[in-house]
């Protein structure tokens, strides 16, 4: 029997600093370290966020190293993500994986964030996988798009925001609301108790399957400023409603992009990926459109949906297998493309 191929992996694009340990697609260990310090912010500060990964890079490779039970010098390569992302944070993985990689004499893989992201539902042999071609919708905090996937190499954007990010409406309407970074979860929770129809909030109008944020998060403001003028204790009275409507309002936008992707490519396996994947209403409306037009819906597991390490190995473990390798001169760049 062959060796079975084991990659390090470090993910370090913005506020969480992880390293997974792959083997062949079996992920052995997934350590991530939130940073804290942002909340008081109410958002990442790019500084912060560079520093503290300087100080959790060796301990969190050391922690995933030990919980996969490998030895160091059991690593084939070494893969790391080049972008997109903030520059400083980046520059802190990329900076660690050359080192390493120069230092056990590996190879060293560049990875694409957003290509990592869809590529988390191959980890894991066993279970149900999409095949090709499937859409994925990819919504996080700093993007929000609709992928065509022919193969794990070979990828195409076919819609995206053109303004914030879906992640980014959850966030901000979090912060009007008083909550603390990051609100998407937060919103997610309170909307569970709340009505999606207390509150109406105006509709983008954009062309093609491209999206935009921006006018949604100003209706959601006018809205709460007209209450509180009204009502100083809006917010607090409304909470679960408001969260409910925020949410349908930003998912529906989603959806209905989705089902017009859907409609336009004639691809009927469909896909989420990124933080936004991890909205429990989301999920459900997804469940539900599936059901009801027969399409095939992959969901990932809450642990991929967030940034992690171990979609970055996955993503690095198909270019290790095409030998796409980096070298020392490969620089990490804040507004990667595909
Ligand atoms: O993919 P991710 O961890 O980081 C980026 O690459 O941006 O996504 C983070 C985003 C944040 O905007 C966060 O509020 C959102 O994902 N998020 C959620 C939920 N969990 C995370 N948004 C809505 N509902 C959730 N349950
Ligand atoms: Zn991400």
């Amino acid at each position: 029997m062959s060796k079975k191929t084991i990659i390090l992996a470090i993910e370090s694009s913005c506020d969480d600093t992880a390293a997974a340990i792959l083997e062949d697609k079996k992920i052995l260990s997934n350590v991530v370290a939130n940073q804290e310090i942002h909340q008081q912010y109410g958002g990442v500060v790019p500084e912060l966020a560079s520093r503290a990964h300087q100080q959790n890079i060796i301990p969190v490779v050391d922690t995933a190293i030990k919980k996969a039970k490998i030895r160091k010098q059991d690593i084939d390569a070494i893969a790391f993500t080049k972008g997109p992302g903030l520059l400083g944070s980046l520059l802190v993985g990329s900076s660690f994986a050359k080192s390493f990689a120069m230092g056990m004499d590996i190879p060293l893989i560049a990875v694409n964030h957003m290509q990592a992201h869809i590529l988390a539902h191959f980890i894991d042999k066993g279970k149900q996988l999409p095949s090709f071609p499937f859409l994925c919708l990819t919504v996080s905090g700093g993007h929000t798009q609709i992928v065509k996937i022919d193969s794990p190499s070979k990828m195409q954007v076919i819609g995206t925001t053109l303004d914030d990010a879906a992640g980014e409406a959850f966030d901000k309407s979090a912060k009007i609301l008083g909550f603390s970074y990051p609100g998407g979860p937060l919103i997610d929770k309170y909307a569970k108790g709340g009505n999606i129809h207390a509150f109406t909030f105006g509709k983008p109008k954009i062309k093609d399957l491209d999206f935009s944020f921006s006018g949604l998060k100003t209706s959601i403001l006018y809205t709460i400023q007209a209450g509180i003028k009204e009502n100083p204790n809006f917010i607090a009275e409304n909470k679960e409603d408001l969260c409910a409507s925020i949410q349908h309002a930003i998912v529906i936008i989603l959806i209905d992009k989705l089902t017009k992707a859907i409609k336009q490519t004639g691809i009927t396996q469909i896909a989420i990926a990124g933080g936004v994947s991890a909205n429990s209403y989301l999920r459900n409306q997804l469940k539900v459109l599936a059901k009801k037009e027969n399409y095939k819906l992959f969901i990932p597991k809450f642990e991929y949906c967030t940034d992690n390490a171990a979609m970055i190995a996955i993503a690095g473990y198909y270019k290790y297998l095409d030998k796409d390798f980096a070298n020392q001169t490969e620089t990490p760049s804040a507004r990667l493309l595909f």
